[in-house]
């Protein structure tokens, strides 16, 4: 055997014998210092990585002792003159973390990451494995969630500005990312809640519900297909809108698009408005207790006017409800560059709302 084959050996095996930290720290820190003397010198890379791998094993079993140790917690005040803290150890919160995350990694996937790397050509560091192990959970989670749910994870969003690059997999004519009600669906209700949309168009929102396992209730003025009731809002809701868990709300930006006879783009701008009043006012009373409305808005221009229809909604619906998120999700196009000072209208806010506990 080779003398450094034997020193190897005899490194592995005192980090597997070591029945304290101060003596796994010890060994880690003798390591790190002799990688660091090695690549300032210029050795070779197959050594700095073999010094690395020590390392890293050190931290690993160090990590696994911090976990076993409750007593051990970084910041934990001394109860006695006798307790030892991390600190005292010479073991910051950023080291613990990170060690005790290098132990969680599974025995054959760590080997597997210590091995995959070309020791001879690839620097072997701390922050690869890490950053392996962030990939490695993230693909475990989605299996888990995959298979809990038999739903993709892709379009789940978990920032406050939703994008999607398409309009997704619902087949029927509306401008919608099927995503974009997929999340609203998936955030703000649960399994056999009861969801209701009043502005139905498509019919998007029984898409979105059936594969959520979520029960709704439709209507609008011009219903496109038969689970759709015939509705105006303006008349109130239909009576099949009761003890609601959400309320999917996606209505005319006002006049930006033409609807049709009665629709809401007929109205002015203060009868539009006011409609929404109306509306705020029975989705509260469709809604039970702790129940949610989303609605979709956006801002338009009208005679050389801006119109942020966002914010004059937002405090309609205020009035009734306390407000618990702001998304934005804008919409699905390449913006191409246009006059000095105007721009090419993709904002468009989802705002999420909650009924009181009553
Ligand atoms: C923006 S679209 C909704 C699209 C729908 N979210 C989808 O995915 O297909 C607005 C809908 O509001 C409906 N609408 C307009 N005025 C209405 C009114 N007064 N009462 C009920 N629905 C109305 C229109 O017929 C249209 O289907």
């Amino acid at each position: 055997m080779s003398y450094e084959l034997t020193k190897w050996n005899k490194a592995k095996q005192a980090i597997i014998e070591a029945k304290s930290i101060d003596e796994v720290k010890a060994i880690r820190d003798k390591a790190e210092a002799l990688r660091a003397y090695a690549k300032q010198a210029g050795e070779s890379l197959k050594s700095q990585n073999d010094l690395c791998e020590i390392k890293l094993r050190a931290e690993r079993r160090a990590g696994e002792m911090i976990k076993e140790s409750p007593d051990l917690k970084p910041g934990k005040k001394k109860q006695t003159s006798h307790d030892v803290r991390l600190e005292d150890m010479g073991i910051s919160y950023m080291e613990s973390h990170r060690w005790q995350k290098i132990a969680d990694i599974e025995p054959e996937k760590f080997e597997s990451l210590i091995n995959e790397i070309d020791k001879e050509k690839e620097e072997l560091t701390e922050s690869f494995i890490l950053r392996s192990k962030d990939k490695i959970d993230k693909v475990i989670k989605k299996e888990e969630f995959e298979e809990e749910h038999g739903l993709s994870m892709d379009f789940l969003r978990h920032a406050d500005v939703w994008n999607f690059p398409d309009r997704g997999d619902f087949d029927g004519l509306s401008n919608l990312p099927t995503d974009m009600v997929m999340n609203v669906v998936w955030h703000y209700s649960k399994e056999n809640d009861l969801v209701g949309d009043c502005f139905a168009g498509s019919g998007m929102t029984k898409f979105v519900c059936d594969k959520l396992k979520r029960k709704c209730v439709l209507s609008d003025i011009n219903p496109t297909q038969d689970f759709v009731i015939k509705n105006d809002i303006k008349d109130g809701l239909p009576k099949e809108f009761k003890d609601l868990d959400l309320i999917f709300l996606d209505p005319p930006y006002w006049n930006m698009v033409k609807y049709g006879l009665n629709s809401l783009d007929k109205l002015s701008l203060k009868g539009f408005l006011e409609s929404m009043v109306v509306l705020a006012h029975n989705c509260k009373k469709s809604l039970k207790p702790k129940g949610k409305v989303a609605f979709v808005i956006m801002p338009v221009k009208h005679n050389g006017e801006y119109i942020d229809l966002g914010f004059e909604c937002f405090n309609i619906f205020k009035k009734h409800f306390k407000p618990i998120q702001r998304l934005c999700v804008p919409l699905v196009k390449m913006p191409h560059p246009t006059k000095e000072g105007t721009f090419i209208a993709l904002l468009r806010d989802l705002i999420i709302m909650e009924k009181g506990g009553d």
